[in-house]
């Protein structure tokens, strides 16, 4: 029988990033505080990560508290509630005048002026920062600050420089690829990083790929035995080293069969791509939809080209300007993390991706766009053939 995946895998190599962050930690407990952004694609670990730092910072004795920003919420909602979250951890601050200023943040109608109570809250923030990290290091912890609102976000780098000189720490995750999804103006995240950068108040940790000796490790904890050579390799490949891709789909095939015990290791039951559940081909439907119209339109075009690919055969298939298909290339691979260059030329990050894209096109686009690819494949070697 195969054996059921564990719920909850142990952090695996990310020592040197912990290590690195504990020695924040340390600076801040000493009074030097700030903020730490860990950023990566989703999927990549970065509330992993950000939860095993705070449990290892409460450990030491530090005060914590946490809020997972969610779209929609009113402005400064999520930086209230962590700082009411530390009414958990210290009682004697619910009687805090400055608390009731925050609660009514989370609670007031919009008729109230939010230039002004924004300022209330904000300085109300700071008065409870003050007060609280005077007796111990305070740790907040605002997950996926990138669903947030631009006035959340100046919250945000406000107390990050009020955590300076403080025994104060902000940790924040925001996923990286999610900052570009808008065609019509930047996500404010991305200017609040780069004067935050400017200005030294931040570190940031921007979290890779697992590495497929690192991916096998995480596998091994989850399944509880090793995955075969091969089968391994084939993860790697398909979750283009992303745990939450690989747990997803190891989790599909263990619920369809499409794994099983070989010699006593774990492998893939049969030849062919590995199967994409419905939670993954939602997550990936959900990333494509948030493309801009001319990145979609190359990536279903890509999608439908053999590996690797280059800009020469996209923008003739497509009838795009050459210089304009390698910017927009270029976007794709740094913003969007779709593609990996190679020396031969591009391929997809994360191969799932591309099959759910192929899967989404309908019969007439995919013909024209295999028309298109099959013309710039005949002039190319067309051109070969007179060279
Ligand atoms: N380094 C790692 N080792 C083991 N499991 C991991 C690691 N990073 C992430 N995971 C697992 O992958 C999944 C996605 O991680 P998560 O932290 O939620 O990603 P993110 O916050 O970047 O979207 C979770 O199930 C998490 O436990
Ligand atoms: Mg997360």
């Amino acid at each position: 029988m195969c054996p059921s995946p564990r719920p909850r895998l142990n952090l695996i190599g990310q020592d040197e990033s912990l290590e690195r962050m504990m020695s924040i930690l340390a600076r801040a407990m000493d009074g030097s505080g700030g903020a730490i952004l860990i950023s990566g694609e989703s999927g990549s670990g970065k509330t992993r990560l950000a939860e095993e730092f705070e449990s290892l910072a409460s450990r030491s004795g530090c005060l914590c508290a946490n809020a997972q920003c969610e779209p929609g919420q009113p402005p400064y909602a999520p930086l209230a509630q962590a700082l009411m979250g530390l009414r958990r951890v210290k009682p004697a601050l619910s009687t805090d005048a400055s608390l009731e200023v925050l609660r009514k943040v989370l609670t007031s109608s919009e008729g109230d002026g939010l230039a002004a109570r924004g300022d209330r809250a904000l300085f109300a923030a700071r008065d409870i920062l003050e007060a609280v990290c005077r007796e111990a290091c305070v740790l907040l912890r605002l997950d996926d600050l990138h669903l947030c609102d631009a006035s959340t976000i100046q919250g945000m780098h406000f107390l990050a420089r009020e955590a300076l000189g403080r025994k104060a720490l902000l940790v924040v995750t925001y996923s990286d690829d999610e900052l570009y999804d808008r065609e019509s103006r930047p996500h404010p995240l991305i200017e609040a990083v780069r004067v935050m950068r400017r200005e030294g108040l931040c570190h940031t940790v921007e979290l890779q790929p697992l590495t497929l000796t690192a991916l096998g490790e995480a596998m091994r904890d989850m399944l509880e035995a090793d995955l075969e050579g091969r089968t391994l390799s084939e993860l790697h490949r398909e979750s283009g080293g992303n745990p939450q891709v690989a747990v997803e789909l190891v989790r599909e095939a263990l619920r369809t069969g499409g794994m099983a015990v070989r010699q006593g290791r774990m492998a893939l039951a049969h030849e062919g791509p590995m199967a994409i559940s419905h939670p993954l081909r939602a997550w990936m439907s959900r990333k494509l939809g948030r493309l801009p119209g001319m990145q979609r339109e190359m990536l279903d075009c890509a999608a439908l080209c053999d590996e690797p690919f280059d800009a020469d055969l996209l923008s003739s298939a497509l009838g795009w300007d050459r210089l304009e298909t390698m910017e927009l290339l270029d976007a794709a691979m740094r913003c969007h993390r779709l593609y990996v260059e190679q020396a031969e030329g591009y391929r997809f990050r994360w191969p799932v991706l591309r099959r759910v894209a192929s899967s989404e096109l309908g019969h007439e686009r995919t013909m024209d766009l295999a028309r298109g690819i099959d013309r710039a494949k005949g002039g190319r070697a067309g051109g070969q053939g007179r060279g």
